[in-house]
C-alpha cells in the first residue's frame, strides 16, 4: 500500500546540490514524514531550513541511514561508494547524483522523462542513478527527436556553469573577478595595448579549484583526462548517452567551463537517418514534458543562462538545418545544472519512485 509520506535523507545538505534538493523537495510538496539533513563533521552543529523549520545538521555516519527509506545524495563519488551500499542494505532506495554507479548495468540511470521505466530496475541493489547534468539537458531534448527521426550521430560542445564544481568554485570565480575588475581602470579612450598591459599580471593568477583562472576565461577542461585524451566529463556524455537514449546512437563531445554561475549551455549538432525539418523539430519538441522551446533569433530571443537558471525546465532555440549534410539539425540547448541537471532530476525520479514501487 502506498505511503502518506517518507523519511528522506539528504546526503551532502550543506552543498550547492543538497540546498537545492531541500528547496524542490519543499515546492514540489514532496510527501515527507522526516528530513535528515547530513554532512561532513564540520557542519555539525549548523541547521538547515525545510518548510520553515530548522533542522540540524548531522554527521554521515554508517548508522545514518536506519529507518530512512530514500536518500538523496550528493557528497561526492567516493561518499557514495561508501555509504549509498550501506544505505541499500539497510531498506532505503538511494538516488545518486554522483557519477559512481551511472555505469554499472544493474543499477538504473534515468531521466524520467527518457526512461522512467528503467527505474523498475532499482530492486537490485536499491540504488538508482542520477545522470551528468550536460547528458541530461541533452537527451531530454532529444528525445522526441530521435523518436521520430532516429539519430545516428551527436556532435556537442558545452558551455558549462561554475555550480557544477560546488560552492568553493563559485567563490572562487567572485574573487578573480572582483581582483581583476578593481584592479583594471581601462576605458575605451585608452590604447588596447594598456588593456593588455593591465591583463598582464592576471595571466597566471592564484587558482586552487580549477588548474587555471575561471573569470573571464573558458577552460577546455573538466574533470579529469583519460588516455584516450577525452576529459571523463566528455566520455560521460558519450556513455551515458548510450545507456539513456540509445547504444546505437554516435556521440563525441567536448566540454568547457566558462564563468557562468547557473545554466550549462549546448551547442549540439545531430544527424539523422530521417530527414527532419527544423520546424518539424519545433512541433515536437513544443509539446514534450519539461522542455520549452524559445525560437526567435530575429527577436533575440534564443536560450540564455538568464532565463534558465532557476527555472524547472529545459531551453531550446536556434533551431535550424545542418547545411553541410543531408540530414541535420544544429540546436542551442540551455538548462539550470543544478536543478534539471541535478535536483530537479532526482527528485523526479524519487516521485516515480514513490508514485509507482514503494
Ligand atoms: P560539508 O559542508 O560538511 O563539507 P559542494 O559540492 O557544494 O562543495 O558540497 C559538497 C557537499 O558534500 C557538502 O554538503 C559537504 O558537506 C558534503 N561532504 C563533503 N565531504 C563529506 C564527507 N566526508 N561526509 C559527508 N558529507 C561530505
Amino acid at each position: 500500500m502506498k505511503k502518506d509520506a517518507y523519511r528522506v535523507a539528504v546526503v551532502g545538505a550543506t552543498g550547492a546540490v543538497g540546498n537545492m534538493m531541500l528547496s524542490v523537495l519543499e515546492k514540489r510538496s514532496f510527501p515527507v514524514k522526516e528530513i535528515v539533513m547530513l554532512a561532513s563533521g564540520r557542519s555539525t552543529g549548523r541547521t538547515l531550513k525545510f518548510k520553515g523549520e530548522e533542522h540540524p545538521v548531522r554527521e554521515l555516519t554508517e548508522s545514518s541511514f536506519d529507518g530512512v527509506e530514500i536518500g538523496l545524495f550528493s557528497a561526492g563519488g567516493s561518499i557514495s561508494a561508501k555509504f549509498a551500499p550501506i544505505a541499500g542494505q539497510e531498506g532505503c532506495v538511494v538516488v545518486d547524483n554522483t557519477a559512481h554507479f551511472r555505469m554499472e548495468p544493474d543499477v538504473p540511470l534515468v531521466v524520467p522523462e527518457v526512461n522512467p521505466e528503467a527505474i523498475a530496475g532499482y530492486t537490485a541493489r536499491n540504488i538508482i542513478a542520477n545522470p551528468n547534468c550536460s547528458t541530461i539537458q541533452m537527451v531530454q531534448v532529444l528525445k522526441p527527436l530521435h523518436d521520430e527521426a532516429k539519430i545516428k550521430r551527436i556532435v556537442v560542445s558545452t558551455y558549462q556553469a561554475v555550480s557544477g564544481t560546488g560552492k568553493d568554485a563559485l567563490e572562487e570565480m567572485l574573487v578573480q573577478s572582483r581582483e581583476i575588475s578593481n584592479a583594471i581602470k581601462w576605458t575605451k579612450d585608452q590604447g588596447i595595448d594598456e588593456l593588455w598591459a593591465g591583463l598582464g599580471k592576471f595571466r597566471t593568477m592564484n587558482a586552487n579549484v580549477y588548474p587555471h583562472r575561471i573569470a573571464f576565461e573558458c577552460l577546455p577542461h573538466i574533470d579529469v583526462f583519460l588516455d584516450n585524451d577525452y576529459s571523463k566529463e566528455e566520455m560521460k556524455m558519450v556513455w551515458e548517452t548510450a545507456k539513456i537514449l540509445d547504444p546505437a546512437v554516435k556521440v563525441t563531445a567536448t566540454t568547457v567551463r566558462v564563468p557562468s554561475f547557473f545554466g550549462h549551455s549546448e551547442s549540439v549538432n545531430i544527424e539523422t537517418e530521417k530527414k527532419l525539418s527544423p520546424q518539424r523539430a519545433r512541433e515536437l519538441l513544443d509539446g514534450f514534458p519539461g522542455v520549452k522551446v524559445l525560437d526567435d533569433p530575429r527577436n533575440n530571443l534564443y536560450p540564455l543562462t538568464a532565463l534558465a537558471g532557476g527555472e524547472y525546465e529545459t531551453y531550446v532555440g536556434r533551431i535550424r538545418e545542418d547545411e553541410s549534410i543531408a540530414n541535420g539539425l544544429n540546436l542551442w540547448i540551455v538548462s539550470d545544472n543544478i536543478l534539471k541537471g541535478a535536483a530537479l532530476n532526482a527528485v523526479q525520479i524519487a516521485e516515480i519512485l514513490i508514485d509507482r514501487y514503494i
